[in-house]
Parts: C-alpha cells; sequence; structure tokens
C-alpha cells in the first residue's frame, strides 16, 4: 500500500528499528527490492535519484513503482538526493510521497531557504520531506563530495536546521561515504555524535552511504573477471560493517539508504551468467542470478534493520 515516509518512519521509531531505502532504476531492481518485501512482510522505501530519473526517465519509474505500491506492505515512493527544485516540484505533483531535497553543499542559509520551498510545497499534497545537515563523502554519479567538501553534522546546527525547516526526516553526516570505496579502512561511526543529534533532534534521522559491500560478493565479481580483462574493478572496495549499523539503528537511525550494495549483486551475477552461459542470448535469463542476488542483499538488509515482519 502506497505510504509516506512520514507514517512509515514514524512506526519505525516507536518499534525502534530502521527501514530499508534501496535505490531503484530499472524493472529487475524494482521487482527484487519489492518481491523480498512481500516475502518478508517488511514496509520499504523504493528511491530514484537524479541519475536513474535521467536513466529511465520518471513516468517510467513513477509506473514501476506504482504497480510495486499495490503490494500489501507499505511502499513509499521517493526522491533520492532532489537538488533541482523544479524536478523536485513535478515529483511531488506526479505522485511521489516523500522527496528528499539535499542542500547539503550550500551554505546553511540557502540549505534552509529551499528546504522550506520545498516543504510548502509537499505538505499542500501530503508528501513527506527529508532535508540533509552535513556533507557525506563519496562518489556515485550525480552525487559526489570530495573528501575536503565533507564534513560531519554539528548537532546544535541539526537541531536548529530541522526546528526552521520542519523537515519529516533528516540525513546527517557521521562517517558513512557513498559508493563502494567508504574508506581506506573499516570505516567507525561517530556514534557519539548520532546519540546527541537524535536527542536533540524531534525528525527521525537517516543514514546514506550505508552499504555492507560484502566481501563475499566483491570476491564473486571477481571471479570471472579476468576472461574480462577486468580484474581489478573493485579493489579496495570497503563497506560500512553490521554492526555499525545495529549501533547507529540502536541509538536513533530509521531510514537506511542502499544502492553500492544491489549494484555489487547485480554485477556479481551479471559476470557470472555473461561467462558460464556462452550460448544464452534472452535478456532475461542474464539477468536471472542478478536478479536473486539482489534478493538475498535485500533479505539480509530487512534482517539487519528489524524491519521484517513489521508490514501490519
Ligand atoms: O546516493 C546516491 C545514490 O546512490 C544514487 O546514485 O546518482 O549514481 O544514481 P546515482
Ligand atoms: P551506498 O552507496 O552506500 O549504497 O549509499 C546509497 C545512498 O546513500 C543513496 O542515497
Ligand atoms: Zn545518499
Amino acid at each position: 500500500m502506497l505510504s509516506t515516509l512520514k507514517s512509515v518512519l514514524a512506526k519505525a521509531d516507536r518499534g525502534r528499528y530502521a527501514v530499508g531505502a534501496f535505490n531503484v532504476n530499472n524493472l529487475e531492481i524494482l521487482q527484487a527490492v519489492i518481491e523480498t518485501a512481500v516475502e518478508l512482510n517488511s514496509p520499504v522505501i523504493l528511491q530514484t535519484s537524479e541519475g536513474a530519473v535521467e536513466y529511465a526517465g520518471m513516468d517510467y519509474l513513477i509506473a514501476m513503482m506504482r504497480v510495486a505500491a499495490k503490494s500489501p506492505v507499505p511502499v513509499v515512493m521517493h526522491v533520492d538526493h532532489g537538488k533541482n527544485l523544479k524536478t523536485i516540484k513535478k515529483a511531488i505533483d506526479s505522485g511521489y510521497t516523500s522527496v528528499m531535497y539535499d542542500g547539503s553543499s550550500l551554505p546553511y542559509a540557502e540549505n534552509v531557504k529551499n528546504t522550506k520551498q520545498v516543504v510548502a510545497w509537499a505538505k499542500k499534497k501530503g508528501v513527506s520531506v527529508e532535508a540533509e545537515i552535513g556533507a557525506i563523502k563519496g562518489v556515485e554519479d550525480l552525487v559526489s563530495v570530495s573528501e575536503k567538501e565533507a564534513f560531519f553534522t554539528d548537532s546544535v546546527e541539526a537541531a536548529r536546521f530541522a526546528k526552521e525547516t520542519k523537515c519529516d526526516a533528516l540525513a546527517i553526516s557521521i562517517g558513512t561515504a557513498h559508493g563502494a570505496y567508504k574508506s581506506k579502512t573499516e570505516p567507525l561511526l561517530d556514534i557519539a555524535r548520532l546519540k546527541k543529534i537524535d536527542s536533540m533532534v524531534k525528525a527521525p534521522i537517516v543514514l546514506h552511504g550505508a552499504s555492507g559491500i560484502s566481501p563475499e560478493l566483491v570476491a564473486r565479481t571477481k571471479d570471472y573477471c579476468s576472461m574480462l580483462e577486468d580484474c581489478n574493478r573493485l579493489e579496495g572496495a570497503i563497506g560500512i560493517p553490521d554492526e555499525q549499523i545495529v549501533l547507529a539503528i540502536r541509538n536513533g537511525v530509521r531510514k537506511i539508504n542502499i544502492d553500492s550494495d544491489l549494484r555489487i549483486a547485480f554485477t556479481a551475477g551479471l559476470r557470472e551468467t555473461i561467462i558460464t552461459d556462452h550460448k544464452g542470448i534472452d535478456p532475461r535469463k542474464l539477468m536471472a542470478l542478478s536478479k536473486k542476488l539482489m534478493k538475498e542483499t535485500v533479505k539480509h538488509k530487512m534482517e539487519l534493520f528489524g524491519s521484517k515482519g513489521k508490514a501490519k
């Protein structure tokens, strides 16, 4: 059933678990996420980035997500890292139930001003708004913050920002990073900072850049790489360990964003299939293992986040 971010996260807050927000870019990713949510009886957030909209088109993405939202579990249709105000307005008017405005790289006053504008548009339509304060490092397609530009969220500023903007959820920077290369050593989240922010901010806290970068799946992407002459692609990839995620949830995180883990699962499955199935030309069969590995990934996340069985 189609739900807002606000209602899904309010319930998660009462139950002290987190809801997974998975980036969807095509039909196979979307099916992997929604089928697993239904199998596990878990609420789920389907999110599309500006890169996804550029790739697939907003109308196609909305149409696919609407079908998924007919499922018997709560489904949020969410804009991830919206930076273009025109696109966000279009999403609000076109059926998304939640949008993120990402003004984290702007000066404080400008971030507040733009977030308030988005909140005003959204409230009229009953749409939820996630905003961001602090800057999370890392590089994906259209979401890119260098090591130098990144900074952790200040608790006092976060409290003031949430109060001024009246956002429904707040993304913060406490040591995670976007993409498969999060850190040179094992990332350590600033849990003390999170605790402080959570005690001062009423809005539920969002963790971006939270992929675990499974060493098993990374190894699996390399199994056939000599044949693809592409052996070093994921060299040095490192993610957020499960134990850190559990700590983050215990200390107030209620929405957790996952994209890279799905990308790695997809790539591992596709490489293996292309190398082992020499005769295959049917795209549906070529992507079957990718879908299976993505489903296993989503299942693991829903169990880890504690959202399994929380659909009712
Ligand atoms: O945080 C960013 C998301 O993972 C989206 O990445 O811009 O490559 O679609 P993308
Ligand atoms: P990962 O790159 O860690 O999957 O983070 C995704 C994300 O934060 C999307 O907004
Ligand atoms: Zn993100």
